[in-house]
């Protein structure tokens, strides 16, 4: 039996409707922005595997940094203990993401680092006797999987079965251009609830899987300014705008207003293993420097801090600092933002890009997840040995440092190409 077949007998796959699934294409392989197939085809990655994937897969550099740590060791628990990789990953990102922040705390996936940040939010306010129970956040958002990374995320088909069970969060519209109303609506609520808001969450300046919806800086400044005003706790989620994918180290470089909380993952390993961290501003974390045990933060996983993913993850900060990665991120950005500009077909939407990014929507149907088109469009770029997973009716490209010119104008010439090939 092949081992797509083995596959479809015995394996539930994310985000998978199996009753008529088709047989799954088997990944043997993968090196730079190439994914190689069991056929021998080998698939160009637009979209680093899901965001994961900085420097390309199977990068030498981090390999080798993986294999030295994996001789020492690789995983020690981490309550009581710790790692000379974990101390100096900590301390590099603290360095590198500035803005105030003092402690990084562990944990596996972009869904735990904002668990972990909505359990510091919530702790913060009662460990100073407050009672403040409400998030807001944006229409649309996305914030993972787990329940409280759902219940901050835009109410959907994803999580509808989970409604009752999710705690209540004021949604507010996305502070993209032009919608200024968003700020007499943030006024309205604070004029009902103010007492009760223990802050904000969102993604800076990208929101990503809600359908690639791009900020207005100054708009969400302005946001900020207001609940940083009232006291509001601003957490900022860069599980995917991270590490150089909107052309600045952190999205929310591009902002004035600095976090109190940071949650990051993905492309913080170079995609090569999963890890999380929460990075918390020096009041945020005072709050919980009490003799009172249960004032400390209770959390923790059997692999916070591990070995391996702290050493991959330290390696992946070198090679995002080298000057030749810079100079691909500008080189890639450069590429993205002239190709928005001549994306020009009636078929294209509101093609935009920042940074490395570049994102559309295609047709002028149904934009939901759901969108029969998603498929179609997956379809077209795989037979031309692409990988793009469009948002619904969203396409988008988001590849690793490492795609050459070509590579990225094969991606472009073939979107330019779509709706003479699918007669839309
Ligand atoms: C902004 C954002 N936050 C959190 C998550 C959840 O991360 P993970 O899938 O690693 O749990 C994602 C995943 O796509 C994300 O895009």
């Amino acid at each position: 039996m092949s081992i797509s077949e083995r596959d479809a007998r015995s394996v539930w796959h994310p985000y998978t409707r199996h009753f008529d699934a088709p047989k799954f294409p088997v990944i043997t392989g993968a090196s730079g922005s190439y994914l190689h197939l069991e056929t021998g085809e080998k698939i160009l990655d637009g979209i680093s595997s899901w965001w994961v994937n900085t420097h390309g897969h199977s990068h030498p550099f981090i390999l080798n940094k993986l294999q030295d740590a994996a001789q020492e060791m690789q995983q020690v628990m981490f309550a009581g203990f710790t790692h000379p990789r974990a101390v100096e990953l900590a301390e590099r990102i603290l360095a590198l993401y500035g803005r105030g922040q003092g402690k990084a705390f562990f944990s596996d996936n972009g869904s735990t680092a904002v668990e972990v940040a909505l359990k510091m939010a919530f702790q913060y306010w009662q460990n100073q006797g407050k009672r403040k129970c409400k998030l807001i956040a944006f229409h649309g958002s996305y914030h993972g999987d787990t329940f409280g990374a759902m219940a901050v995320s835009a109410r959907g088909l994803f999580n509808e079965p989970f409604w009752p069970f999710l705690f209540e969060v004021q949604f507010i519209p996305s502070p993209i251009k032009g919608q200024a109303g968003v700020l007499s609506e943030l006024s309205k609520l604070y004029a009902l609830h103010g007492d009760e808001i223990a802050g904000i969450i969102f993604e800076p300046m990208v929101q990503g899987a809600g359908g690639m919806i791009f900020h207005d800086a100054e708009l969400l400044n302005s946001v900020l300014s207001f609940v940083k005003e009232r006291n509001g706790l601003i957490i900022v989620d860069e599980v995917m705008t991270g590490f150089g994918r909107t052309g600045k180290l952190f999205g929310s470089h591009h902002l004035q207003v600095p976090p109190d909380i940071a949650c990051l993952s993905k492309g913080l390993t170079g995609g090569m293993l999963p890890l999380g961290l929460t990075l918390a501003a020096d009041k945020v974390f005072a709050a919980f420097n009490s003799p009172e045990l249960s004032r400390a933060l209770l959390h923790g996983h059997s692999f916070t801090g591990n070995v391996l993913s702290s050493a991959v993850a330290l390696a992946s900060l070198e090679l995002l600092l080298q000057d030749d990665t810079t100079e691909n991120i500008r080189r890639i950005s450069s590429s993205q933002r002239e190709f928005s500009q001549r994306a020009s077909h009636p078929l294209f939407h509101n093609v935009r890009s920042l940074g490395t990014l570049v994102a559309m929507e295609v047709g002028s149907g149904d934009g939901t997840y759901a969108s029969p088109l998603k498929e179609s469009l997956h379809q077209y770029f795989f037979e031309r040995k692409i990988l793009l997973r469009p948002l619904g009716n969203t396409l988008y490209v988001l590849p690793p440092y490492c795609v050459t010119d070509d590579e990225l104008n094969y991606v472009h010439e073939s979107i330019l190409q779509l709706p003479r090939k699918l007669n839309l």
